[in-house]
């Protein structure tokens, strides 16, 4: 097909390649000409298991057996060291890095009431800290480049709350704004962060969705074609979150309300006029900080007038 997008002379790094999603991202880049970091500490869904290659070693092989060109990397994404170790990785494999692909979790379900540091640290080590460093890492190198594409994954568990998740929807909205600000300071260097919101039936989930053989497609391949679009040079967006399972994608958005303004504004008045701040009837999408400032201008500048 003339159109197929492809990847030839990009380096991607994806974290948490051993299997599931990240799995599903680094063969789809590697059958279109990417070279991969397939990064995996191995280790179990809590994080608490000892680690081994075994996992990124076999996704290395299976994109070898099909062609294409990869190597495999053991560094946990939890430090800083982890980090630069992944990255250098690329450099040797590779010379370059042009996609990271921040994938890498652990769980540690537990109700808010029951959270514990042992339950909340290395959640938080792994999602929010390690999509930190590993973007970090790679970060001068694209700046100089002039060129990077960085997909972080969130959850729709932290983005829209589910129960026994205080610890993992922390981190996973942490994400998000980390995202935002990379958008907004990697712009003038071409570099695109954008958010990913999967569902789909991995080792992770699959307590949640079952093992029986279900009548919906939750096969990680139906996510991965956004991410690898995210991914792709030709990518149209910048600070975005998208949901996708089982075939269909959304854009989920942060917007903020028209609201209401008043010169005086008292107690009274929001009691009163609640249901108007939240009406979602006219809304805007702010791409930045600067931006939603910005929709207070009018405002001001009506009341100057007066
Ligand atoms: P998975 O458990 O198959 O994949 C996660 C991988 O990350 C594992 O292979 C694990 O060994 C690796 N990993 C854990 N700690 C690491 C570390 N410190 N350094 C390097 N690698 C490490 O699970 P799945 O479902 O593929 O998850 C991928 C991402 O998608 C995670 O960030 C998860 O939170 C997120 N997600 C998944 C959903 C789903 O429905 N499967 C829903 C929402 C979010």
């Amino acid at each position: 097909m003339s159109d197929e997008l492809r990847y030839d002379g990009k380096v991607a790094v994806i974290t948490g390649a051993g299997g599931g999603l990240g799995r599903s991202h680094a063969l789809l880049l590697a059958s279109r000409g990417a070279k991969i970091v397939v990064n995996d500490l191995g280790g179990s869904v809590d994080g608490s298991a000892d680690g081994s290659l075994g996992p990124a070693g076999k996704v290395v092989a299976e994109i070898k057996e099909a062609g294409g060109e990869a190597v495999a990397d053991g560094h946990s994404v939890s430090t800083p060291e982890g980090a630069a170790g992944i990255i250098r990785t690329a450099i040797d494999a590779f010379g370059r890095v042009d996609i990271v692909i921040n994938n890498a979790g652990i769980l540690r379900d537990k109700s808010f009431r029951n959270l514990t540091p042992e339950l909340y640290d290395p959640v938080i080590e792994v999602h929010l800290n390690g999509s930190v460093w590993v973007a970090q890492a790679a970060w001068e190198l694209m700046r100089e480049q002039k060129y990077g594409r960085i997909v972080h994954t969130s959850s729709a568990a932290g983005i829209f709350g589910n129960f026994g998740q205080a610890n993992y929807g922390a981190a996973k909205m942490g994400i998000v704004g980390l995202s935002n600000v990379l958008a907004v300071e990697g712009a003038k260097y071409n570099i695109k962060s954008n958010v990913l919101a999967p569902g789909a039936k991995t080792r992770m989930t699959e307590d949640l969705m079952g093992t029986g053989g279900g009548t919906i497609d939750m096969d990680p391949s139906l996510v991965t074609p956004i991410v690898a679009y995210l991914a792709h040079e030709s990518c149209s967006v910048n600070g975005e979150i998208y949901s996708a399972a089982s075939g269909r994608i959304s854009r989920v958005f942060i917007g903020v309300t028209k609201g209401i303004y008043e010169k005086d504004l008292t107690l009274e008045s929001v009691r009163d006029r609640i249901e108007e701040i939240r009406s979602e009837e006219t809304y805007s999408v702010p791409k930045s900080a600067t931006e939603e400032m910005a929709l207070i201008v009018p405002h001001l500048k009506a009341q100057a007038k007066k």
